[in-house]
């Protein structure tokens, strides 16, 4: 018996900024250093994937994986306004080709949560301009690279990088202020929604956004409006208009919303256990908000789904729940294709610094990887295509 239907995408996941290293150029670069900030921590040298991406790519197929989401560095590519690097494209050519070498499918995200230093100087995706020089951006990008992006992903998490940097200000830019969240929320959305166009007339195949969707819990009216703003407001937002090919739906969680809680999420009940983060494992919500999801009519794919946590028999205990959650979702009539894990590797997990580790491989301090128990146990999930 197979739970999964033919062709379905394994795989896992990473961005940039997390991986690389050596990403100087970005807001995020200036968020690290600035002793004000809420980051505590610098990226460095990242976990060298900028160098080591051919034996890392090998490392995951042999691990059984058909599908790898990465993302590029709009601050390498385009590192001067209008100005775009020949080096930087050449690298990226190299990167994408060892992936399709390995056979296996790629996700590309364009924007996962860095701006180049220049676009953050002028105001971010508050600069007039913002969604011009997207735009610009992502046509440029497909037309120098389309040819080995069968999935390209537009932005990572719009809701995020407007809760994160607008309201609960411990992202860049920093800002805690509802109105401006409410904004860049709105900002990104419509900037999703011109890429799309744009990287059709540049040539681009199946096109995406990928959203987190929390499953949300607390005392209405105001669970309503948080709803609204945090999922509803993006999945109607891609309706009834071209929104892409395809949905990326981003899990890790339940919270809890409460009015009178600083940024308005209050932490977990007393007793429910909780990650590395503090996040509250919840895996039928995963279930819950790929039906919610579908409600879109695009084909879904898992594009994140993870657990922080040193303890590698929890990380396989979330992994199979989550999948079984998955696969409890298409048994029921929801089209998803794919499941990429959050991470590949354990990695820059941005204001938290190093010491999440979200990981299947840990990375020592001479960035030798080392698979986990859980990537093996991912490639016995894979291959037997059923859960235990
Ligand atoms: C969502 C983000 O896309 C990713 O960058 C981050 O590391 C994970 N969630 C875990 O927080």
């Amino acid at each position: 018996m197979n739970d999964f239907p033919d062709g379905f995408l394994w795989g896992s996941a990473t961005s940039a900024h997390q991986v690389e290293g050596g990403n100087t150029n970005n807001d995020w670069w200036d968020f690290e250093q600035n002793p004000a900030s809420a980051a505590r921590w610098s990226s460095g040298d990242g976990i060298d994937h900028f160098y080591r991406y051919a034996d890392d790519f090998a490392l995951l197929a042999s691990l059984g994986h058909n599908a790898h989401r990465l993302s590029l560095e709009w601050s390498r590519i385009e590192p001067v306004p209008g100005q775009f690097s020949r080096a930087a494209i050449g690298h990226y050519r190299r990167v994408l080709g060892a992936l399709a070498g390995t056979g296996m499918t790629a996700f590309v995200t364009l924007h996962h949560f860095t701006l180049p230093r220049w676009l953050a100087v002028r105001g971010g995706w508050l600069a007039p301009d913002a969604i011009d020089l997207f735009t610009r951006y992502c046509a440029f990008v497909t037309d120098a690279l389309g040819d080995l992006m069968p999935y390209i992903c537009t932005i990572n998490e719009p809701q995020m990088i407007a809760l994160h940097g607008y309201l609960e200000g411990y992202h860049p830019p920093g800002v805690t202020n509802p109105a401006l969240w409410r904004r860049v929320g709105g900002v990104l959305l419509d900037a999703h929604l011109a890429a799309v166009p744009a990287i059709r007339a540049a040539g681009g195949a199946q096109i995406g956004l990928a959203v987190q969707l929390p499953l949300l819990d607390g005392p209405e009216p105001f669970l309503g409006l948080m709803r609204h703003e945090i999922v509803d407001r993006y999945l109607d937002g891609l309706a009834g208009v071209d929104g892409g090919d395809w949905l990326g739906v981003q899990y890790y969680r339940k919270q809890w919303v409460d009015p009178t809680s600083p940024f308005f999420f209050a932490p977990p009940p007393p007793g429910v256990p909780v990650t590395q983060m503090g996040w509250a494992v919840h895996p039928d919500g995963l279930r819950e908000i790929l039906h919610r999801a579908a409600k879109t009519g695009l084909p879904l794919y898992v594009t994140e789904n993870g657990i922080a946590t040193e303890d590698d028999t929890e990380r396989i205990a979330y992994l199979r729940s989550h999948v079984a959650a998955t696969a409890q979702a298409i048994a029921e009539g929801v089209d998803v294709r794919g499941y990429l894990h959050w991470s590949a590797f354990d990695n820059f997990e941005w204001s938290e610094g190093y010491r999440p580790k979200f990981g299947l491989i840990a990375v020592d301090g001479d960035f030798t990887r080392h698979p986990k128990p859980s990537a093996h146990a991912f490639a016995d999930l894979i291959r037997q295509g059923t859960l235990p």
